[in-house]
This record gives structure tokens, sequence and C-alpha cells, in this order.
């Protein structure tokens, strides 16, 4: 097969060579792309008189038979053309004719692959925003059930104080929303269009690059042409924000991991997100979350690949900047995959109400309170740790918790105890009480919970899409 480009050339690659080059294999994902930017080329091509209208209609009659074959996967791509652009171009020849090699006039596959990008990237981080949204949603309603359900808050994974699993939930709520937010402002930058900055220069003929950036929907183009076809950060910008959501991801993924074990009994993953042991009978296996957890890997790793890829590379383009998209596809795959299987796994999943407040009871995370307690009797906080460090101690001793210990052993540890402090302790109330700004009190959940609706509608009737 001749290649499109083999007119200086005597002498043809061997096919494994070829095949080594080629990135049809995986470039064909932007195969709608490429015939949207295509045909706003040869759109622009005619109202600036470069070709002629007849022309133009031709070639986009043709683009537009390709592009419903693509929609109906009866397209035969061959390693032989290389890559996507090469494979359309000569399809389109073969359906309109020479008038077909026309198409390229002004254009390289430089600034064409960069458009092709800046295309799907807006369209899929549109998708993956909407996908963040669901599982904002899912937390949320989980959370709205579960404000005055107790769970031991953790630090360095030791109980800490008791805390709302509402407001456990909402965390990530908001950890997710600071993600979309950065996917939303990414939008900016992925939304310019390189379009017609050629193979690196420019281009001689009389083209309006405002044009073809108004019809394919970009907010405006690059203003450098050397920029134009050497920059991917709008790629690693799509790719650092998704690893900051996949250690999100991969954080509650561990919680879930920890919570559905049987040394904690505090959620149940339902059925359908869950796999048995071919071998263990007893056996409910995370495996969702365990995979979302492992996939947080190579989500970092498409980043620092195409980091490494980039980090040395000259002006303009270089055949090295092929191997951006395969990590950029695998990252759009598996975040998409990731948040859809996550919402159903939190929509879905059984709370264990009981044992998760029995956890409560059967622990010290209620010894702040006593501290707090004498504190606001006038005894200086440092003192007041001591003394209930002492009666920790103590009940450690004797094999008891905070609220099994007589008055009595409290009197003789302070004068200032007195009946009221077993209300004190009741993790309930210790909850309840914590009702500063952002705190885990119950009002401050609901209130929470209600600004987080009222965010959620906006960002979705404000959708950037
Ligand atoms: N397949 C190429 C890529 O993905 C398209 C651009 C090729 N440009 C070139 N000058 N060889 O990077």
């Amino acid at each position: 097969m001749k290649k499109l480009w083999g007119g200086r050339f005597t002498k043809s690659a061997e096919e494994w060579v070829d095949e080594f080059g080629a990135s049809i294999s995986f470039d064909q994902e932007l195969v709608q792309e490429d015939l949207e930017g295509s045909i706003a080329h040869v759109t622009m091509l005619a109202s600036a008189g470069i070709i002629s209208k007849d022309e133009a209609a031709k070639i986009k009659g043709g683009l537009n038979v390709l592009k419903q074959k693509a929609e109906q996967g009866e397209l035969q791509y061959s390693v032989k053309l290389e890559d996507i652009h090469l494979n359309l171009e000569s399809m389109l020849t073969e359906i309109v004719g020479p008038v077909g090699g026309k198409l390229h006039t002004a254009r390289s596959r430089n600034d064409q692959v960069a458009t092709d990008m800046h295309l799907y990237l807006r369209s899929e981080v549109g998708q993956i925003i909407q996908f963040v949204q669901e599982l904002q949603k899912a937390l949320l309603e989980k959370a709205e059930e579960h404000v005055e359900t107790l769970m031991p808050g953790y630090t360095h994974l030791q109980r800490a104080q008791p805390i709302s699993f509402g407001h456990h939930l909402m965390a990530y709520f908001w950890m997710l929303q600071r993600d979309k937010e950065r996917l939303i402002e990414s939008l900016k930058r992925i939304n310019i269009s390189p379009l017609g900055a050629g193979a690196l220069a420019g281009t001689t003929f009389p083209i309006d690059r405002m044009q073809t950036a108004d019809l394919l929907g970009f907010d405006g183009i690059y203003e450098n042409s050397l920029d134009a076809v050497s920059d991917r950060d709008f790629i690693l910008e799509f790719l650092s924000n998704s690893s900051i959501l996949m250690m999100h991801l991969s954080r509650l993924s561990e919680e879930f991991i920890l919570w559905s074990s049987q040394e904690f009994q505090f959620i149940e993953l339902d059925d359908s997100f869950a796999t048995g042991s071919s071998i263990m009978p007893q056996k409910k296996n995370p495996d969702m979350a365990e995979l979302i957890r492992g996939k947080t890997g190579r989500v970092y790793g498409n980043l620092v690949g195409l980091l490494t890829v980039l980090k040395g590379l000259p002006l303009a383009y270089n055949k090295d900047m092929q191997e951006d998209k395969e990590g950029m596809f695998d990252t759009v795959k598996t975040v998409a995959g990731s948040l859809k299987i996550f919402a159903g796994m939190v929509s879905t999943m059984k709370v264990k109400k009981q044992q998760m407040e029995k956890a409560t009871r059967t622990d010290f995370s209620n010894a702040t309170e006593l501290a707090d307690y004498l504190s606001d009797k006038g005894i200086p906080f440092r003192e007041a740790h001591e003394i209930v460090g002492k009666l920790v101690l103590l009940c450690v001793e004797k094999g008891c918790y905070l609220g099994d210990l007589p008055l009595e052993e409290y009197k003789n540890a302070h004068f200032q105890f007195n009946e009221d402090i077993y209300e004190v302790l009741d993790p309930a109330n210790a909850v309840q009480r914590r009702n500063s700004a952002g705190g885990t009190g119950f009002k401050q959940v609901e209130a929470a919970i209600e600004k987080a609706k009222t965010i959620l509608n906006h960002n979705e009737e404000h959708a950037v899409l």
C-alpha cells in the first residue's frame, strides 16, 4: 500500500516496523472527533475560498458517510495507514475520489491530532464530572439517613472520638466537590483550539482559525502555533486531577474494606458488588473496592508516564508524543468505571448501625468529654487531661470503661466530678455537643447536608456541558 506521505521514499518499511510505529490500534478511539474536526476544517476552507463550495460539499458528504459507518462499527482500519488520520483520509478519497486529497490543505496531522484530543477530553471530562456528581448524590443520600448513626472516629486508626457516620460520609462529598471543581476549571484549558497551527509554524493559506474554533465549540484558539501542537499539559492536568480523584476513591475503598471486615462489621456491601472465594465457602470479598484501590496505581502511572515522555522534548511535535494517548484513554475508562461502581456500592451498602454504635460504647473514645467537663469548670485543660488519663489507666487495670466507674472513683480523682458525668460520657451526647462550624454535631451535619444539596443542585443546573 502506498503511503500518503510516500513521495520522497524509494523503499517501504517492513510490516513489523510499520506496526511498531502505528497508533491505529488505539487512536481509532478518536474517530468521531477526527471527523468532526475535518468537517469544520473543510467548511472553513470553503468559506475562505481556499477550495470551492462544490469541492467542500463533496468532501463533507464523504466525511458524513464515514461518520455513520464509524457509528455502526463498519470501518476497517489498516496498520499500513499508521493512524486514524491517514486511515480516514484514505477512506475519504476512496469514497469521493481525488478531491478527498484537498481535505488536508492548510492542515497537518500535528494540529489535527491535538484538536482531536481536545475534543475528546472535553466530552469525557464532561462525562466524568457527571459521574462525580452521581457519587456525591449517593453519598449525600446515605449521609442523610445516618446523621444520628454513631461510629468511633479514628486517628492513627485508633479510636479517637465518637462521630456521626453521616459526617464521615460527607467528608468524601467535599473531597469530591473539590475534585469536580478542579475538573470544571480544567475545561477552560481543554476547550481551546489548536487547529490551524499547521505542522508548527502556521500556514500560508488565508485560513480563519476562529471559524473552525467556533464550529467546534471551542472558546478560543492557542495563541502560538508551536505551543498549540506541542502542548500536552491539558492531558497532564486531566491525569493529575484524575490521580487526586482516584486517591480519594482509594481512601474510601480502604475504609469500605476495613469496615466490611469481621473485625469492624460496620457495613455490609451488597452481593452485587462483592465476590466469593473459589475455595472458602464463607467468603464475601470487597473486590470492587480493592480493585478501585488498585487501579489508583495505574492512573498515577499514566500521569508519571506522560510527564516523563514530555520532559526532554524540544519543540515542536515529536513522535514520542504519540505515547500520550493510551494512558489518557485508560485513565478515562478507569476513572469513569470506578466512579460508577462506587456510586452503586454506596447506595446499596447496608450500614450496621447497631454494630457501629456498640463500638462507641466499648472504648475510651469518650475520654475527651471528661477532660472538657473538668476544663469547663475552670480546671486548666492540661491538668484535666492528666486526671482523665489516670482514670483511663484505672479502667484498663480494672478491665472496664469510663462509664462503668462508680462516682466514688471520680470523686477521688477530682471533687468537681458530679453525677452528670454519666450523661456527658454518653457518645450520642458527645457527638451532639460538637456543634462548632464543620463539626460532627448533628445540627452541623444537617446544615452541611443542606448546603451540599444546594451546591449539587446548582452544579446540576449549570452543567458545564
Ligand atoms: N499518530 C500521530 C500521533 O498520535 C499523529 C501525529 C503525527 N504527526 C507526525 N508528524 N508524524 O502523535
